[in-house]
């Protein structure tokens, strides 16, 4: 794609991914197992933590230490059904929708980002992590999923013949439209561009097979997978991989949280049923709970009201 090009998004507007994906299909162990890797990377405690492409809300719970959680995501469907699922189920979770190339926080605001099953439907991942830079403190820490393409079944099948697409290159491979599996080393490289260090990585899902799930129990084959996560990671074989990577750079913290999307003015100052930009004149409102950060969603819902 050209440098000026718009990144295409994947738009889960409407999507029934909570009950599709989770709810009715046995990922049970996949849930488990990220959960594990999630609690090994992350910084114990915090202040203030976001979720970019938190969905329905899935992975909540393992943020139970941070003073501030914000979900992020760009589906007003998905945040707002996260809102209506764990909405007073603790004390500073706040549910917005916004775009992950156009984050809705002050430079330096937060202390830890928390990403995960997103990357791969990042078109320009160069962009995204520039943006998790500069909303990152100096030293907060960005614990990233993404799908590997260069994991032990694709090789095996490559080299059968089974598989045309090459895992071993570099370049993002678009296995169905708007679905992209990454190279370790481009996904490593693009981090460190954005003046993110990798500090620990974990190759997580390694027994990610039908006969497995069905045989073992979910929490033996969780603990098998936290023992080998941290062992196998430097192989990168497994269809997910973890990295914990640290802002490296920078000024001091933000003295404020929201900033416009729209023209980059911080910090804005939050009102009862909106937060006003006073340089661009946009207010950005509050519906039934949620912040709505992308311009196109505020005015229909608005208009509907
Ligand atoms: C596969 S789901 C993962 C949800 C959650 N992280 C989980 O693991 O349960 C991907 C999520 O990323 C969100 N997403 C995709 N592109 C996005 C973007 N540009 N900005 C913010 N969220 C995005 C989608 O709306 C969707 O909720």
């Amino acid at each position: 794609m050209k440098p000026n090009e718009t990144p295409r998004i994947c738009d889960y507007e409407g999507s029934d991914y909570r009950e599709r994906f989770w709810e009715h299909a046995d990922r049970a162990y996949e849930d488990a197992a990220e959960r594990l890797a999630i609690r090994r990377l992350l910084p114990s405690s915090g202040r203030r933590l976001t979720e970019i492409g938190a969905g329905f809300g899935r992975l909540v719970d393992e943020y139970r230490n941070f003073d501030e959680v914000l979900l992020v995501d760009y589906a007003h469907s998905m945040i707002a059904d996260a809102r209506k699922r764990l909405s007073g189920s603790r004390t500073g979770l706040r549910f917005i929708c916004a775009d992950l190339y156009h984050l809705p926080f002050c430079t330096a605001a937060l202390d830890a980002v928390v990403q995960i099953r997103v990357l791969h439907h990042v078109e320009r991942i160069d962009n995204a992590f520039m943006e998790v830079a500069r909303t990152l403190r100096t030293g907060g820490a960005y614990v990233l999923e993404f799908a590997n393409k260069r994991n032990l079944k694709a090789i095996l099948r490559h080299l059968t013949g089974k598989q045309a697409s090459d895992p071993f290159d570099d370049e993002p491979f678009e296995f169905v439209p708007l679905n992209w599996n990454h190279h370790p080393r481009r996904v490593i490289t693009a981090l460190g561009k954005a003046s993110l260090s990798p500090t620990a990585a974990r190759s997580v899902s390694l027994f990610r097979l039908a006969i497995l799930k069905q045989r073992v129990p979910v929490p033996t084959l969780a603990r098998a997978d936290d023992l080998l996560a941290g062992l196998l990671a430097r192989l990168c074989l497994s269809p997910s991989q973890f990295i914990r990577a640290l802002k490296t750079v920078g000024g001091g913290a933000a003295h404020g949280l929201w900033r416009c999307p729209s023209c980059g003015t911080e910090p804005l100052i939050e009102e009862a049923d909106a937060v006003p930009c006073p340089s661009c004149g946009r207010r950005w409102p509050i519906i039934d709970g949620v912040y709505i950060f992308r311009a196109e969603v505020a005015d229909s819902l608005m208009a509907g009201r």
